[in-house]
């Protein structure tokens, strides 16, 4: 792939070869020809287009076209060799392109500059991997759907500051996942429609005088619109902050959960039992079944909120237009939605294959007066009592129940009438964790029938996606 003289597409201004630092730290081509598809696609679109205004000729069209294609498949089977001295994926493409066809490969770049081609392959990119994480994102809230199902009565205690606090259901909890992750899902598809507008034809900055057709390349990169201001086009990555800032959110969600699967599959919680494929063992502790998965993608988050940042602070500096900063923003972006695509399929995988421990959810669930709330909402309800007063007399109990050591239920009738003489043996109905859960009727609480609605909800809300 030799080229003669300075070696470069801006031969003819420049004598000197490039001084081999700065070609180190200009290429980009060890990271952008994961470009190549989105540039080849990006460059058949402009040939077309350039033919049916009449800039090119269909035969010259042909060619470009033909040469693009066979480049695609060299890249694919690994035939293609990158140059560092050709700096990008846009000219190690070019430059193969007139090794393969010759003269015409010199006409593609008509009335384009790489700043709205960069631009172009990037948006293609980053659509592309909304794509995949979409699929990867309903394939994870379909397992948690199951996990609900399954689930849906299953008691456990809920806790606030990580203190007991009223029971829950197993389904309800992993319910609470489905929802953040459905609006993870929407968050990317929202950047989706945002970025969804084409920058091709904005040239270096300013457009071209040229006549050519923005909408038809537009359209045959599946992009609903040119965009409007060439100078914005070429100059903004705010699509990328856009992406980066909802997989920062979602592996922020990831790692949550993550932190609560560590902690629910250890010895001292066990509400949790984790696949064998997702633990590893120790070395030295044979009892050990430690939940490596869990731990990192709670630990890859920080990679993803790093790239954030990295863009952010890449971008928050640089006049308009274009400034060589910006080839910056490409491997913060690829190990970003590398990153969160690993996430989300092992996250995938050891959610299906988990299994909760019933016994021992409901066991932790009657742990440290969870039924507190269900004891006052009572004293309201049967003696019509004020909420803060209820509130006062069941600390009184909680107070006698843990000077006994004995749960809320198992308190004697006798030592509750000593401190609200009107208590009934009814109060028992309600200290039971399985009554309490059921009596949480209220749209999006607990209670099994709500929670089981949820399930139903969502279940056909995929299925009609699924149909259109
Ligand atoms: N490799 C460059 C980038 O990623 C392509 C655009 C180069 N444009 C330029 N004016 N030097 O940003």
């Amino acid at each position: 792939m030799a080229q003669s003289d300075s070696n470069k597409m801006w031969g003819g201004r420049f004598t000197a070869q490039p001084d081999q630092l700065l070609e180190t730290i200009n290429a980009s081509i060890g990271f952008d020809q994961r470009l190549a598809d989105q540039d080849i696609r990006g460059s058949q679109a402009h040939a077309n287009m350039l033919a049916a205004v009449g800039l090119l000729t269909a035969e010259d069209a042909r060619a470009i076209i033909d040469g693009l294609e066979r480049i695609k498949e060299e890249i694919a089977a690994g035939e293609f060799v990158f140059s560092t001295a050709l700096e990008d994926i846009h000219m190690n493409v070019e430059a193969r392109l007139k090794e393969l066809i010759g003269e015409p490969a010199g006409r593609l770049h008509t009335a384009r500059s790489r700043n709205d081609q960069v631009a172009t392959d990037f948006r293609l990119w980053v659509r592309d991997a909304i794509d995949t994480l979409d699929a990867q994102l309903q394939a994870l809230i379909t397992v948690l759907l199951d996990q609900a199902e399954a689930g849906a009565d299953m008691v456990m205690p809920g806790f606030t500051h990580l203190q007991s606090a009223q029971p829950v259901t197993w389904g309800h909890h992993m319910m609470a996942y489905v929802e953040m992750f459905a609006r993870d899902r929407s968050r990317f598809r929202d950047a989706r429609a945002r970025l969804n507008e084409s920058p091709l034809g904005a040239a270096a900055l300013a457009g071209t005088s040229f006549t050519i057709d923005r909408d038809r390349t537009a359209a045959a990169l599946g992009f609903d619109r040119p965009a409007a201001n060439s100078l914005d086009a070429v100059s903004d990555r705010d699509f990328a902050l856009e992406f980066l800032s909802a997989a920062a959110i979602c592996a922020t969600h990831l790692s949550r959960f993550a932190e609560e699967l560590v902690v629910w599959s250890s010895a001292q919680f066990r509400f949790v039992k984790l696949s064998d494929a997702f633990t590893t063992g120790s070395s030295i502790m044979p009892q050990k079944r430690n939940p490596d998965a869990a731990e990192l993608v709670r630990g890859k988050s920080g990679r993803v909120f790093g790239a954030l940042t990295t863009l952010l602070t890449v971008m928050k500096g640089l006049p308009l237009t274009y400034s060589k900063d910006m080839q910056e923003d490409k491997e913060p972006l690829f190990d970003a939605a590398d990153t969160l695509e690993i996430c989300l399929a092992a996250t995938t995988g050891m959610v299906s294959d988990m299994a909760p421990n019933p016994e021992a959810l409901r066991a932790a669930a009657g742990v440290g007066f969870a039924t507190a709330t269900d004891l006052a909402d009572w004293l309201v309800c049967a003696l019509n009592m004020p909420f803060r007063d209820a509130h006062h007399v069941v600390g009184s109990l909680v107070r006698e129940a843990e000077m006994r050591g004995v749960e809320l239920e198992a308190l004697p009738l006798e030592a509750m009438q000593a401190v609200e003489p009107r208590i009934t043996a009814e109060v028992f109905e309600v200290l039971s964790v399985d009554k309490s859960v059921a009596s949480r009727t209220s749209y999006g609480g607990t209670a099994p029938s709500q929670v089981r609605a949820q399930i139903a909800r969502w279940r056909t809300a995929l299925q009609r996606e699924g149909e259109s």
